[in-house]
């Protein structure tokens, strides 16, 4: 087992009317309020009515249309300008994972006098951030409890994670009725990044017997209530059960103690959202099983045999090689089942751009060291199997 030194240090107030403490909590922090927001989901749902009568005494600014892979240019540089010429005190983000890890970017530059790129690349260290409260509608991201938000800058096809102990939100509002509006298509990604996430921390060398019931269940959890969710889109049992699995995905719990995967999966899907701007949990359920065949070898079967039982229930009398096999077949199955297109082509992408992507990808993510090592061949020899 690794050494770990964890802290997560986010307030979760979760369940119905969960905002209704939003006025204490941000009383506590600031009166002036950069508002963050997406498309209008939001106002569609009423949240933004009920956010602004909530907040009647603070003073609002606001930054609305912030898009799914959140961009530099305008929505990051327009809020940092927002926060300085307002004197922002505090940043609420109402929205899915992209609104989040806007602001995220945002809080961390809005101190800063410099280009907030030299921040979000770390070429600069975020020595102060704006606290940040968010108000969760879409799980999948686990933005709302982890210290990483994730920006794409166009002109270069960069998709960047940028982290910050800083930019961990203060406290995070979960109420699983905001959740009731997403739509199918949007509810299968979010359980497949929030799959991938689990699973980036489970295919790793050194893991515990207690991590890996962690992972298992979260993992059955995840296909259980998606399902439930994509039959009654208001079922807040499984829209419940969904927020928190995907709410504990990417802040390392399911995974303290083992050792470091690399993340391949999204070090892989990142380049393609950069890209073709595809959604980032469709990308990751093409890429997964083509991953995993890849890396199935005699090293890494037995975490695939365990996967197999433990998380398809699949036969442990079978020969190694067949559960491992099944166990890949059924990945891919279940994210076919939950409506995800399985081929890069249904969402846009060809081969003309495959070596630019992959030679991208080798040259930016480190994948030499992932759990096992992907070179530019590999990496596009994935690609291209995902076609
Ligand atoms: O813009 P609006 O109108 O709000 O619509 C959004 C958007 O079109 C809509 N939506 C959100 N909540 C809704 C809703 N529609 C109806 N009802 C609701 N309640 O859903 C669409 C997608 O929203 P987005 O925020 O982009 O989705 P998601 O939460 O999946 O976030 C994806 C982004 O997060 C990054 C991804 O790369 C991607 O850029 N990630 C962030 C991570 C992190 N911070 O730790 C880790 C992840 O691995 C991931 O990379
Ligand atoms: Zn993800």
């Amino acid at each position: 087992m690794q050494n770990f030194d964890y802290m997560t240090p986010t307030r979760l107030v979760f369940g119905e009317n969960a905002i209704e403490k939003l006025p204490e909590v941000m009383a506590k922090i600031g009166r002036r309020v950069l508002l963050t927001y997406g498309g209008g989901s939001i106002k569609k749902m009423g949240l933004y009515d009920r956010v602004k009568e909530l907040l009647a005494d603070f003073e609002i600014t606001e930054l609305p249309g912030i898009q799914p892979n959140p961009k530099y240019d305008p929505s990051v540089l327009e809020g940092v300008r927002l926060c300085k010429e307002n004197n922002i005190d505090v940043i609420l983000a109402v929205g899915g994972g992209s609104v989040l890890d806007c602001s995220k970017a945002i809080a961390g530059s809005a101190k800063y006098d410099g280009d907030p790129w030299d921040i979000i690349t770390a070429k600069v260290p975020t020595l102060s951030a704006l606290p940040i409260v968010d108000i969760l509608t879409l799980s999948a991201t686990g933005s709302e409890y982890d210290s990483c938000g994730v920006i794409s800058r166009t002109e270069t096809n960069d998709k960047l994670a940028y982290f910050s102990p800083l930019v961990y939100p203060v406290c995070s509002f979960l109420d699983p009725r905001y959740t009731f509006s997403v739509s199918k298509k949007q509810t299968a990604a979010g359980c497949a990044d929030a799959m991938n996430h689990i699973m980036e921390q489970y295919f790793c060398e050194d893991a515990t017997l207690l991590n890996d019931g962690f992972c298992e269940a979260g993992l059955k959890s995840l296909m259980a209530n998606a399902k439930a969710c994509l039959a009654n889109p208001e079922d807040y049992r499984a829209r419940a059960e969904m927020m928190f699995a995907c709410t504990l995905g990417c802040n390392g719990i399911y995974a303290l103690g083992n050792s470091p995967s690399g993340w391949p999966c999204h070090a892989i899907e990142h380049a393609l959202s950069a890209y073709y701007d595809i959604t980032h949990g469709e990308g990751l359920a093409i890429i997964t099983p083509r991953w995993m065949r890849h890396i199935l070898s005699e090293r890494t079967l037995p975490r695939f045999v365990k996967y197999g039982i433990n998380v398809f229930g699949i036969d442990a009398s079978l020969p190694a090689q067949e559960i491992a096999e099944k166990a890949i077949d059924a990945t891919y199955a279940f994210f076919e089942e939950i409506g995800i297109p399985m081929h890069l082509r249904e969402v846009g992408i060809g081969e003309e751009r495959i070596d630019e992507m992959a030679h991208h990808i080798a040259v930016n993510e480190g994948l030499d060291r992932a759990y096992v090592p992907l070179l530019e061949p590999d990496i596009a020899a994935i690609l291209r199997a995902s076609l």
